[in-house]
């Protein structure tokens, strides 16, 4: 496994394999790996020849009273397992070269970077798509691979490839789970025991949600109090929010029919964590979201 550093090198390595028709598989990271993220390795593998993982904490999608300093890193454990997992090449670029003085654009998906997360880090997923452009104007990928885990983010990601005609496609790979139930994070390194005991409260309540949609409830407003009410049980759980939207333009759904997203926040002590659900009645819309 190579390891390219510089943004120059990356983009010219990127255009020789293309000029061989070698198909690229890309999966962008903030490292500090978990099985979530080596997930996105095996889900682009079989659609690409070389596979590139970059490795890279965007200052610009943490708001400022957020955990940009504290957000963990580990880069030689990140390298190993990265290696391991059959990465051919890790870009680990820095920030004096991905943001330049002056550096000027942005890119920004209106309409839906303000729904869910965007409530309470307005500026996040402004952050998200303008390094997500830069990096795949630098990797030159043909697909690229994204978790379910931040659906909003794949969302979003498919709605900026599609208007700006990024020659990308975007695979969304499924959650990974702790066995308990409890999505993989890097964040969840700064829960405590007790924390991450309550925490697990987040899937929980995805969890009795699906049984009842798939009991035939459809009304969103009583799965919302249900998973409400398995959250008011953990004293250290503060609800951010809890919504049932459209899985296209992440509306809010007032009935459940064919498909949805159920989306939640949650802070535990001071740790912002999330999850969701997809509910998918008839099969077709889980197809979808992978194959845009
Ligand atoms: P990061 O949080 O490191 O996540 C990198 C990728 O791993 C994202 O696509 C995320 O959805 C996926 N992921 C994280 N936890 C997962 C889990 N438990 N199961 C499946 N996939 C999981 O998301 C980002 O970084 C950044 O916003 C980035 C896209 C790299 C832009 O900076």
């Amino acid at each position: 496994m190579e390891v390219i550093k510089s943004a120059r090198t990356m983009q010219r390595h990127a255009a020789e394999l293309r000029q061989r028709g070698k198909r690229i598989g890309f999966v962008p990271t903030m490292g500090y790996l978990h099985a979530g993220h080596l997930s996105l390795v095996d889900a682009a593998r079989p659609h690409c020849d070389v596979l590139v993982m970059s490795i890279y904490v965007n200052p610009t999608q943490f708001g400022e009273n957020e955990d940009f300093d504290a957000y963990p890193r580990d880069f030689d454990r990140d390298f190993r397992l990265a290696r391991e997992r059959g990465v051919d090449t890790l870009f680990y670029p820095d920030t004096a070269e991905l943001y330049p003085e002056n550096h000027a654009t942005s890119v920004r998906v209106e309409g839906l970077e303000e729904k869910l997360c965007g409530q309470s880090r307005p500026t996040h997923f402004r952050g998200v798509t303008t390094i997500v452009a830069k990096l795949f104007h630098i990797v030159h990928p043909d697909i690229a691979v994204f978790g379910q885990k931040d659906a909003q983010q794949a969302i979003i990601l498919q709605r900026m490839v599609r208007d700006l005609f990024f020659p990308v496609r975007i695979l969304v790979a499924p959650i990974v789970r702790e066995a308990d139930g409890l999505a993989m994070s890097s964040r969840n390194t700064y829960l405590s025991p007790e924390e991450r005991e309550q925490a697990l409260a987040l899937y929980r309540g995805l969890q009795q949600a699906k049984k009842r949609v798939e009991s035939g409830e459809a009304n969103s407003n009583i799965i919302i109090d249900e998973i409400r009410s398995i959250w008011r049980q953990q004293p250290n759980l503060r609800e951010d929010y809890i919504s049932i939207v459209d899985l296209d333009n992440l509306e809010p759904l007032s009935q459940i029919n064919q498909c949805a997203l159920i989306a939640v926040a949650a802070y535990v002590g001071t740790t912002r964590l999330i999850d969701n659900i997809m509910i998918d009645k008839d099969g077709t819309h889980a197809l979808k979201i992978k194959n845009t």
